[in-house]
């Protein structure tokens, strides 16, 4: 009996022992990873709540003022003399505001209201108008607008970008050039084709007469300098009339760098196009008088 008494005391005690062991290892393991935790957390709050404090008084224009946008950008051809800006403003308060100024960061920028000062009524708005002049300025240039309110102090920002010259892709044109010649040369309705389209067959789209022939035709003939191969359509020998120019706008000339520009031949012009082609090559390219080559009396000299 003892003898059974003796292990179910024993394995009460075991069960004893492990209920109470578990509790003991734990807490061993946990707390090291548990405390970065915390740790860390903590600051992180307490550096939030600070920074939103800190911006009360420019929110106080801001729920006075609502602008369609404070920063704006524009990007301008090389040599262009001004850039214009617009920025739109409305009175989001249920008083007044007196826009009192204006005022460009530099000499160069220049922004007007419409009275100076400005009362703006509740609910309503109107614009400001910032010119930036860029006369001696190249690449991204950043100016800001202050404007000066009753009710606080805005800060607008323009940002031009001025592009660089055409003049350094000429290198890369003239290597262009060579290889489209090739290409050209291989297949004259390449012009029509892929990119080349962009430059060649694109530009012709809506347009007739005068304005389609110096978007498709004077891009070779009229180009600067005028490729040897491609000829001077001012100072062709032969007599020409409505029917010759309708013939080379049409077929071109196998074996050159001319395409057939006919829809039907695989080029890129209507017949309404290539016959408003004709009416002004004929009117604008006067012919030149037959050669001449009949004129036997001159034989017996
Ligand atoms: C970025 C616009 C542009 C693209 C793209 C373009 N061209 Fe041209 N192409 C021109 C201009 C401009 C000329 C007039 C000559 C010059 O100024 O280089 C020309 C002239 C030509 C000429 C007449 C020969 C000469 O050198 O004047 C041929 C042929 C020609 N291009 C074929 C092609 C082919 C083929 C492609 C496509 C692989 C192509 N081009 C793509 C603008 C372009
Ligand atoms: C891709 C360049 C290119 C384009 C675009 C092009 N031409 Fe041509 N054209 C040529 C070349 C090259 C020749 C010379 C063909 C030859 O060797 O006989 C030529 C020849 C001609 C001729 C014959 C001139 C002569 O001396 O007898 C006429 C006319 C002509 N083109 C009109 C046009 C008209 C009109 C257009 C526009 C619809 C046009 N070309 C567009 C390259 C072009």
């Amino acid at each position: 009996m003892l003898a059974v008494a003796g292990p179910l005391t024993g394995e009460a005690q075991l069960i004893i022992t492990n209920a109470l062991t578990p509790p003991t290892p734990p807490p061993m393991p946990t707390p090291p990873p548990m405390p970065p935790l915390p740790i860390a957390t903590p600051p992180a709050i307490a550096l939030q709540p600070p920074a939103p404090p800190a911006p009360p008084a420019p929110q106080n224009l801001d729920l006075v003022l609502a602008w369609d946008a404070t920063a704006k950008q524009v990007t301008v051809t090389n040599g262009t003399p001004e850039a214009h800006y617009t920025f739109s403003l409305t009175n989001i308060s249920s008083g007044d505001v007196t826009i009192n100024s204006a005022v460009g960061s530099c000499g160069c920028t220049v922004a007007r209201l419409p009275v100076q000062p400005w009362l703006l009524g509740a609910g309503s708005n109107g614009q400001i108008n910032v010119t930036m002049n860029l006369a001696g300025k190249s690449g991204t240039v950043p100016k800001t607008v202050t404007v000066s309110t009753d009710k606080g102090v805005k800060m607008l920002t323009v940002t031009t970008t001025i592009l660089p010259p055409a003049a350094p892709p000429a290198p890369a044109m003239a290597m262009d050039r060579e290889s489209n010649q090739k290409l050209a040369l291989a297949d004259r309705q390449a012009v029509f084709k892929g990119d080349c389209a962009r430059c060649h067959a694109a530009p012709a789209a809506g347009k007739l007469g005068v304005e389609l022939y110096q978007a498709v035709c004077g891009v070779c003939h009229e180009a600067n300098p005028r490729a040897s191969m491609v000829s001077d359509l001012h100072a062709i020998k032969e007599p020409t009339n409505a029917e010759f120019w309708k013939n080379w706008i049409t077929q071109g000339k196998p074996g050159t760098l001319m395409p057939a520009f006919a829809q039907a031949q695989g080029g890129i012009l209507s017949d309404e196009q290539i016959g408003s082609l004709v009416i002004y090559l004929t009117a604008a390219i006067p012919s030149r008088p037959a050669p001449p080559v009949l004129k036997p009396p001159t034989g017996p000299n």
